[in-house]
Order: C-alpha cells, then structure tokens, then sequence
C-alpha cells in the first residue's frame, strides 16, 4: 500500500523563522504545471509565478504587455502542481499602480482564482500604501526593489541599481517603509552584494536576492536560465545548473531522425 507523505506547506510564518534561525531560503519561478511539480518535489520553498513569464514563455521583449489574466493561467497550473512550497503570484505591470481599489481587486483575483498564496509587487515608498491595504485584507505581500523590470523604461534599462551613498540610503529606506507596510519579504534585483547585506541586517523580515548577493536570506533565479532553456541573454547573476536546451534539441532531433527513418514507433510503442 503507498502511503503519501504530509508535508508541511511552506507558509509567511515559516520563511520569517528561516531567516530567525539563519537557514536561507530557495526560490525559483515556474509557470507551468510540470515543471511546479518537478521544483516543489525537489524541496524549494517558494515559487514565483512571475511576470517573467512574459519574455520566456509568451516570447514578449519585456514584462510590461504581461495581463491579469496571464497570470491568473499560469498560477492556476503552477498551483495545481505544487504540494509544499509557497506560491507566490507577481501582480503584473498596471495591475496595481492606477488606483488602491485595483489593486485589491487584482490581488484578490490571484488569491481566489490563480489560488497563490501571495502576491508580489514592485516598487518601494510609491506603493507602501497599496502594500498595507492588501495586507489589511489579508493577502500576504512580497515586495521587490532594486532593478524592477516593470520600471525598465523609467530606469533606462537592464542596469544595476543602488549603486553611491544617495541610491543606497534610499533603497534601504524603501525596504523598511515595506516591510513597516506589512510586506514578509522582499526581493532584491540586481544590487552591489554590501547593499544586499545591509538591507538583509536592517529587515527582520527575509531578503530574497537575485543579483543580490550571498549575503541576501535567499535566493531566486528564473528556472528557465537556471535549467539553461533561454537562450536570449543570460544575465551575470544567473547560474546555469544544466543546459537543457541542448539536451532538448539533441533528443527532438533523434526523435526526427527515428521518424524519418521508419525507426520510431517500434513494436513496444505500437498496438499489435
Ligand atoms: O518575474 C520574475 O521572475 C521576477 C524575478 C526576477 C524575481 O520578478
């Protein structure tokens, strides 16, 4: 008889007593059903369904035409999938800047329809007040700074961020003023490994690097570049821990190649 073994699901409490006991904590995004399942059975915390999708699934140049409803789809798969972890929903570009009742509406949609277990947003000061209202309403909040790819256009482009004492203090305050709002954690996108850390001693609540340095309380990465799938760019701070796009064009041209030859289907795949 198999016996399915009860894990305990990762929830707001247990990152905040990660980062109490000093234990980091694993991100990593997924978009889709399969591959949820394959990274929460491999024992991440938290998985993003982020608004990266937009450029490694749906092929867009940016995150910014990334809708509600891509991201209602693809948390509705990803949690499908997900026994353990904590799944983590991005509020996609407009979805939360026009007006504080919006953005209740659209997080609220990702909890009852997409079925995250939270949110995240961009954003430092300019959102504190969207991030305490959501919380009021009881919808966990993830906040991001640093380089905010939703701002791409206003940062003038892909560049690290909070570099020089002026930009620093600045990013420091915006994560006190989120993590005061009621955030329980905040990524922190492409900022020098010393910001990385003093932010991470300020907060008492956990930072999640990615370009963010080995001093955040976590870490996250696209799986797509971390699984080597993406073949556009490939930012510094990415680590690529396979290379599955050779894998994948090797076995689909073996699969071509079989066809052709009259190899594929054998006897065993066919009905005799
Ligand atoms: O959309 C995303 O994948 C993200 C990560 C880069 C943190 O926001």
């Amino acid at each position: 008889m198999s016996q399915e073994v009860k894990l305990n699901p990762v929830t707001t409490f247990t990152v905040r007593e990660m980062k109490r006991k000093g234990e980091k904590i694993t991100m990593l995004t997924a978009y889709d059903f399969s591959t949820a399942s394959i990274v929460d059975q491999a024992g991440v915390d938290m998985i993003l369904v982020g608004d990266s999708l937009g450029m490694c699934i749906l092929g867009y140049d940016s995150t910014l035409p990334v809708t509600m409803e891509d991201m209602i789809r693809h948390t509705q798969a990803v949690a499908r999938g997900v026994k353990r972890a904590m799944v983590v929903a991005d509020m996609p570009f407009m979805s939360y800047q026009a007006s504080i009742d919006e953005a209740l509406h659209n997080a609220g949609r990702l909890m009852k329809e997409g079925n995250a277990h939270a949110v995240k947003l961009e954003g430092g000061r300019d959102v504190a007040e969207v991030v305490r209202r959501t919380v009021s309403a009881g919808i966990p909040v993830v906040g991001h700074l640093g380089l905010t790819p939703q701002s791409v256009h206003q940062l003038g482009g892909y560049r690290v961020q909070g570099k020089g004492d002026a930009a620093a203090r600045r990013l420091l305050e915006d994560a006190k003023t989120l993590e005061e709002a009621g955030a329980f954690s905040i990524v922190l996108e492409c900022v020098p490994e010393g910001l990385g850390e003093e932010v991470s001693k300020a907060l008492a609540i956990p930072t999640i690097g990615i370009g963010g340095g080995v001093h955040c309380d976590g870490q996250v990465l696209v799986v797509n570049d971390m699984l080597g799938m993406f073949e556009k760019f490939t930012p510094k701070f990415v680590k690529k821990y396979a290379n599955l796009n050779v894998n994948m064009k090797e076995a689909v041209g073996r699969y071509v190649e079989e066809v052709r030859q009259g190899v594929f289907p054998g006897k065993e795949h066919s009905f005799l």
